[in-house]
């Protein structure tokens, strides 16, 4: 079947596509409907239905005879490293560590924070939460203690699952700090905290709140999966929104599955056995996708790799890695790609590794420049797929679907829309825009299975981010064009969300920080163009009248790295006299971001006062900041 009648299909009767897709799981209780809907009108797929998704992911493999084979490799160049894990070997760590957290009466619905590094003991983590049925939230070990502990206010978890230390090639970066500072400003939510000790930095203790991991472990019996609706939520996963607050991403536990496997068949192509590599760590939606479940729930080998793209040791590293462990399929932001083609322009350090049974290579996380595809498709002789996606989405919703149909590659392009997606692009009034015409990307409704239809504790606020601009459409927040070919090209946001090395960040978020020191009265964020991070945060500060602080753009610097974490890279900030608003007082960051990245602008008819405009590009280029 080709993938025009897989996509018409999925559109057309999505309730038998999607039981066909279905069905290649294990189900303890049989969906009553394949697609309901709830009270507010959200759709409901597998209605009725329960299932496991820790059972379906490693113990289904088991029981049917693969358990020897492997499940996960763990390789830390940071640490020196190596280790692997079969499928038993795992089912029966993640059994432990569920029991752990069963001890520490964790149940069904309770939520647990995982704060910790790329390690086997955070992917088990992970699992166990699963075969319980509760609900884990991972936040990145690169956000420092503001970022967690508005997360654990938010999810409210009964127990914290932490290690002592993350390691960056440069630095320990000790998680303990973090973690205590959170719970002072989150007191009384959670019960237990459990730290992984690594030798690198062993974390101080407080006696009654916090355990030892190997100790707690120790006592630990193994338990069962159990039950899980369809419905109920498998994790919690934050992501930036236009507001300091972060949106609790809540996936569907059954949907999740079907949908990843179906991905992990149709689009990556991927046969079981063989080793996956989605390069990401697990604090992101591709970590929890394609690092985690998806390879898993397909009986893939998943690798953890705890290292970076350069520099552990080099430019080489992750051609070492697929040689050294046959990986067929690789996955990485495009980041990460711009940063080893810095380092070595010419691949001179792949030569010494082969390459040549990489079945595919795949990036997503921001849009992949051209000159990057362009490297990428010289280099290798695999397919070279930019895909597109979000943390809602939790799956592609535009792809080269190389398990279905091969299409040409048209560097700049995510290909086609995925069946189940039925993507347009829209003017303001919500109508399709002409091919090759740019408009904001929707995707019509229902969303299909595995897709977020709600956000944590907010149902309400997920309508109004995504819902009520487009009635009938879900607005994915991204602006782009389909070509009379129907490639989709994805340009930029439509809101104030940056991409930052492939990390989404809010500006918002980073003002409030700025915005909270003494000498600012107020202050703008938007994205400068990086030509190694893609974009990077730019401050426009106004200071308070009477302000002489010579040092406030350093201050403000630290700030924002100790609050928020180093991950956010913010260095970049010039005090102006004014911010650029509307009549009505709303600053004109997208103007703000077009000067500073040299490119064309208007100034806006509502504009306050046009000469603001001019003082901005003044301030920048005094600076030697962007292209203005
Ligand atoms: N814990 C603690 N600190 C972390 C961290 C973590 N897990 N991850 C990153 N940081 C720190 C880094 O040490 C760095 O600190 P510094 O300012 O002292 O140098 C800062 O956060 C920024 O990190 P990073 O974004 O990794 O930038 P970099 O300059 O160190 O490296 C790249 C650049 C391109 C190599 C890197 O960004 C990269 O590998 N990106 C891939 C991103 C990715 O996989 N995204 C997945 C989403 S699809
Ligand atoms: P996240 O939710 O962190 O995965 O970020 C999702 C956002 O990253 C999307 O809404 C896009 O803005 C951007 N993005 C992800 N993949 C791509 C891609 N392949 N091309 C362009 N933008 C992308």
């Amino acid at each position: 079947m080709s993938h025009a009648d897989h996509h018409r299909r999925s559109l057309q009767d999505p309730e038998t596509f999607w039981a066909d897709a279905a069905r290649a799981l294990d189900w303890i209780t049989p969906w009553r409907k394949v697609l309901g809907a709830d009270a507010a009108g959200m759709p409901l797929w597998f209605e009725g239905a329960a299932a496991n998704t820790c059972w379906n992911a490693l113990d289904r493999h088991v029981a049917a005879g693969r358990g020897l084979q492997t499940a996960l490799i763990f390789d830390s160049p940071v640490t020196g490293t190596k280790r692997r894990y079969t499928y038993s070997e795992l089912t029966d760590l993640v059994a432990r560590v569920a029991g752990m957290l069963t001890a520490f009466g964790v149940g069904k619905g309770d939520r647990v924070l995982i704060y910790m590094p790329v390690i086997p003991e955070a992917v088990a983590a992970m699992l166990a939460c699963a075969r319980i049925g509760a609900v884990h939230s991972v936040v990145f070990g690169g956000f420092a203690a503001h970022e967690l502990a508005s997360r654990i206010q938010d999810a409210g978890p009964k127990v914290l699952l932490t290690a002592s230390c993350g390691i960056e090639p440069a630095r320990i970066v000790p998680y303990k700090p973090a973690v205590d500072q959170a719970l002072e400003r989150a007191p009384s939510i959670v019960e237990a905290c459990v730290v992984f000790q690594r030798p690198q930095a062993v974390a101080a203790l407080t006696p009654g709140r916090d355990h030892d991991w190997n100790d707690a472990m120790a006592a630990a019996q193994p338990v069962p999966c159990v039950a899980v609706d369809a419905n109920d939520p498998l994790y919690i996963l934050y992501t930036s929104g236009t507001t300091g607050a972060p949106k609790g991403i809540v996936r569907p536990s059954g949907g999740h599955m079907v949908a990843l496997l179906w991905a992990m068949q149709h689009i990556y192509n991927a046969s079981p056995g063989e080793v996956f590599w989605a390069c990401s760590d697990i604090g992101w939606a591709v970590g929890h996708s394609f690092a985690v479940y998806g390879p898993l729930l397909n009986g893939n080998a998943t690798v953890f790799y705890e290292g970076k793209p350069v520099g552990t040791p080099d430019a080489g590293a992750f051609w070492r890695v697929i040689a050294e462990y046959d990986v067929r399929t690789f996955f990485v932001a495009p980041t990460a790609v711009r940063a080893i083609k810095r380092e070595d322009p010419d691949g001179a350090l792949m030569k010494p590794h082969d390459l040549s049974r990489l079945k595919a290579f795949f990036v997503a996380g921001e849009r992949c420049d051209p000159p990057t595809a362009a490297w990428l498709a010289e280099k290798f002789p695999c397919p070279i797929v930019d895909h597109w996606w979000q943390t809602e989405s939790g799956w592609p919703m535009a792809a080269n679907p190389l398990g279905i149909e091969r299409f040409p590659t048209k560097h700049g392009t995510v290909t086609k829309p995925v069946p189940g997606w039925d993507i347009r692009a829209v003017d303001a009034e919500g109508r399709d825009v002409a091919a090759g015409e740019t408009g904001a990307i929707v995707a019509r409704l229902p969303l299909p299975p595995g897709a977020a239809t709600t956000l944590w504790n907010a149902p309400a606020r997920y309508r109004a981010a995504y819902l009520d601009r487009y009635p009938g459409f879900y607005n994915t927040g991204d602006a782009g064009f389909i070509d009379a070919d129907g490639y989709l090209s994805v340009m930029t946001r439509t809101d104030d969300v940056i991409n930052v090395a492939g990390h989404r960040l809010s500006t918002g978020a980073i003002e409030e920080v700025v915005a909270a020191h003494p000498d600012i009265a107020e202050c703008a964020v938007v994205g400068l163009d990086d030509e190694l991070k893609g974009q990077v945060p730019l401050g426009l500060l106004v200071l308070k009248a009477g302000a002489t602080n010579q040092n406030v753009i350093a201050e403000v610097v630290q700030r924002v790295r100790e609050i928020m974490g180093a991950v956010v890279a913010f260095k970049t900030a010039v005090v102006v006299v004014r911010l650029p608003k509307t009549r009505s007082g709303k600053v004109l960051r997208g103007t703000i971001a077009k000067i500073a990245n040299g490119a064309a602008y208007m100034a806006p008819a509502t504009i306050e006062d046009a000469a603001a405009l001019d003082e901005i590009a003044a301030a920048l280029r005094q600076a030697r900041i962007g292209r203005a």
